[in-house]
């Protein structure tokens, strides 16, 4: 651990001297001292993050003093513990800050001239703190700063997807951080960087292991571990980062001696009520749990004849008196299906599952909803589901680790398809309903709201496997705090702060990230069909590898054409799951967009896309473009060899070529298979095989 740790790699942390002359004079004519009007753990944090990365940017350490000394100094404080620098600020800008908002307001007053940093609470600081030295990293001026934010969600969550033996499910960049062996890593050390890296993005919440919790992860809960999950809890908690655990539904029976798991059987009751308790007097802020019922193998209320409003429900009674919340998954559909039976569509599964409980669950429970109807394909239309609850709490998960979208072997910058999806018009309440809205709670005035996502870190030196994935770590807790930020500022801004500000590095690597997951797209499934990967572990081309699955997932190819009809008039009535106008989008074949063209409808080989090409040339097209696209990615990224160092430049250069050459093998096998299928040749008279 202890050489791993020299090598980690700080990502947008990484706060490089400043070079320009005259930024940096500036910023050392405002960051002279630091003043401070408050104490407590997290504030303390936000004073030496601010202290370390002033440092760190500008080569000399600013002091620290309790009130102002100098003709320059930053003042940190939190609403309404600060009457010293009432003055110096306009209070209904102050009223407006909620708790984990803040303003930083330049003021240039008799006495001085002051950065003033003011949080709704001591983590609003700390967000205010990060925002400032995002500001200095992205060489902005300070003088006329006036930024005041709220976080548009309450709960910004991450889940790790991590397994006590120290695997990752779905992980592309090592092993675990937190466990191995079956046990608690006791180094916390990258636990810490990655709570910083977390809460610089305003990321709040976290799960810590699995969702799908196995026997090992199931003991999380009780006193063999409880200590050391409550030693991690505070790791977190002094970044402002509330703990959840996923928790095994059928821990009853797993651990607790019972013969049952039925949520209104008595003594299944008692037993969660007995163990939140014994939870909270370890973690007295312990978040809740994070819960997968009835859906691919794990147990659930169904196997009592119960639902999920009684399984939610039933723990959510537990951890009420101690605050805490259920968030349950509504990744619930059949994993048997046959693939004969063209009536089951697994796409309709969430919303036929949980619109009837609409209004049924407890207002400390949030239901979790994955942004697509299927499971996290390059293309997806938005989940029906959202949209469809509107007496239910929601949050929207998203999937930062890449486990369709090229592992983090491939660059596939996440940020513009989850900007497609919560830009997204549910018309849910009428025009102007986007999943944002619906996440965040404000559409139909929900208590709780927010954003989750599977993370995509590992023990790798830099954490994301693939230098370029730390980008989707990032752009997701920005998205989280505010939806409303573009995915070319997201790219921007971290790259500035991750490499450089020089106008050819910011240039020329956002471009290549805004095209990364159209590329992508491009060489892999066409035209929103997914699915056409290699079953179990999900990497490289097999068109036919879930075509005879239990999983519900299919593109129906044969001689004459492909895609799966999911209209009211001759398929599976999926379409109606929508409300109108998307519901009439979707269903007419005439008006349906073109990137999601198969996943609503089977159409010939030869039918006329909007663009004007026929399907078929169109699958030839975009996979000898997409190839070509790669190799550019490879070209770009060589231009910018003398900006970057050694260790990042090669270890990009590397899996752009590995993607390069895997995005032919991925063109070869698409265009053959349906070249094959449809008998059609290329217009071009390209090589297909
Ligand atoms: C996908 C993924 C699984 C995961 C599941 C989930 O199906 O392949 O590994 O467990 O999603 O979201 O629960």
């Amino acid at each position: 651990m202890s050489t791993h740790k020299q090598e980690t790699d700080l990502c947008w942390l990484r706060y490089s001297l400043i070079d320009e002359a005259s930024l940096i004079e500036t910023y050392r004519t405002w960051c002279q001292e630091i003043v401070t009007y408050t104490i407590s753990e997290v504030f303390q944090t936000a004073a030496h993050e601010l202290h370390g990365g002033i440092s760190a940017l500008l080569g000399v350490a600013p002091v620290h003093s309790e009130k102002p000394t100098k003709s320059h100094a930053i003042l940190l404080g939190v609403k309404d513990q600060t009457t010293a620098l009432d003055h110096l600020l306009d209070t209904e800008r102050v009223a407006s800050i909620q708790e984990d908002g803040y303003l930083i307001q330049s003021v240039k007053a008799s006495e001085g001239n002051y950065l003033v940093l003011i949080g709704g609470s001591d983590k609003g600081v700390l967000y205010a703190v990060f925002e400032l030295l995002r500001r200095l990293q992205c060489g902005e001026s300070l003088g006329q700063l006036s930024i005041s934010q709220n976080p548009s969600n309450m709960l910004r969550m991450m889940n790790q997807w991590d397994n006590m033996d120290g695997s990752i499910e779905r992980g592309y960049a090592g092993r675990s951080i937190f466990f191995e062996d079956n046990a608690i890593i006791k180094d916390h050390t990258l636990i810490r960087e990655y709570a910083r890296l977390l809460a610089s993005v305003g990321l709040n919440t976290i799960s810590i292991n699995n969702v799908n919790v196995h026997r090992q992860e199931t003991m999380l809960i009780t006193e063999a571990f409880l200590p050391e999950v409550a030693q991690i809890a505070a790791v977190f908690r002094s970044y402002g980062i509330t703990l959840f655990l996923s928790v095994n539904y059928a821990s009853t029976m797993e651990i607790g001696g019972l013969t049952t798991a039925d949520p209104l059987d008595n003594d299944v009751i008692l037993w969660w009520e007995e163990k939140a308790a014994e939870i909270y007097q370890h973690i007295p802020d312990f978040g809740g749990f994070l819960v997968k019922a009835d859906s691919e193998f794990r147990p659930g209320p169904f196997t009592y004849g119960r639902d999920h409003a009684d399984g939610a429900n039933m723990l959510a009674n537990a951890l009420w008196p101690h605050g805490g919340l259920v968030i349950w998954r509504c990744f619930v559909y059949n994993c048997l299906q046959d693939w004969r039976d063209r009536s089951t569509d697994r796409a309709r599964a969430a919303y036929d599952h949980f619109t009837p409980l609409d209004g049924k669950f407890k207002d400390n429970v949030i239901l979790q909803i994955k942004n697509g109807p299927m499971d996290f394909q390059v293309r997806e239309p938005v989940s029906p589901l959202l949209g469809g609850l509107r007496s239910t709490n929601q949050i929207l998960e998203l999937q930062v680790t890449q486990e369709y979208t090229g592992q983090q072997k491939h660059v596939c910058f996440l940020v513009p398809q989850w900007k497609e999806v919560i830009d997204f018009d549910t018309y849910a309440q009428g025009e102007g309903s986007t999943t944002a809205d619906i996440a965040s709670g404000a559409l139909f005035g929900r208590a709780h709201g927010g954003f989750a996502a599977v993370s995509n870190i590992g023990d790798d030196w830099n954490w994301t496997g693939h230098v370029l994935a730390q980008a989707n770590l990032y752009g997701y807790g920005r998205l989280a705090w505010n939806p409303n930020l573009t995915a070319e500022a997201i790219a921007e801004e971290w790259i500035k702060m991750t490499f450089s500000r020089r106008p050819e590095v910011v240039a020329t690597l956002s471009d290549m990230m805004l095209r990364s997951w159209s590329i992508y797209e491009k060489y892999t499934a066409p035209l929103g069909v997914g699915w056409m990967v290699n079953p179990g572990h999900h990497y490289g081309p097999n068109v036919d590898g879930y075509e005879y699955a239990k999983w519900g997932t299919y593109h129906f190819a044969d001689c004459h054409g492909i895609g799966v009809d999911r209209t009211v008039k001759s398929g599976t009535g999926y379409t109606a799951q929508y409300h109108e106008p998307q519901a009439t989008r979707y269903e007419s074949l005439a008006e349906c967009p073109d990137e999601l063209l198969l996943f609503f409808h089977h159409v010939p080989y030869t039918h006329r896309l909007k663009s004007g090409k026929t399907v078929i040339q169109h699958v030839y097209d975009t996979h000898f473009e997409g190839v070509d696209e790669a190799a550019g990615l490879v070209t770009a990224w060589t231009s910018l060899q003398d900006y970057i160092d050694e260790r990042r430049y090669a270890q990009v250069l590397q899996r752009l070529q590995n993607q390069a050459e895997h995005a032919k093998e991925w063109r070869d096998v698409i265009n053959t298979y349906f070249s094959r299928k449809s008998g059609i040749l290329d217009e071009l008279g390209r090589t297909i095989y």
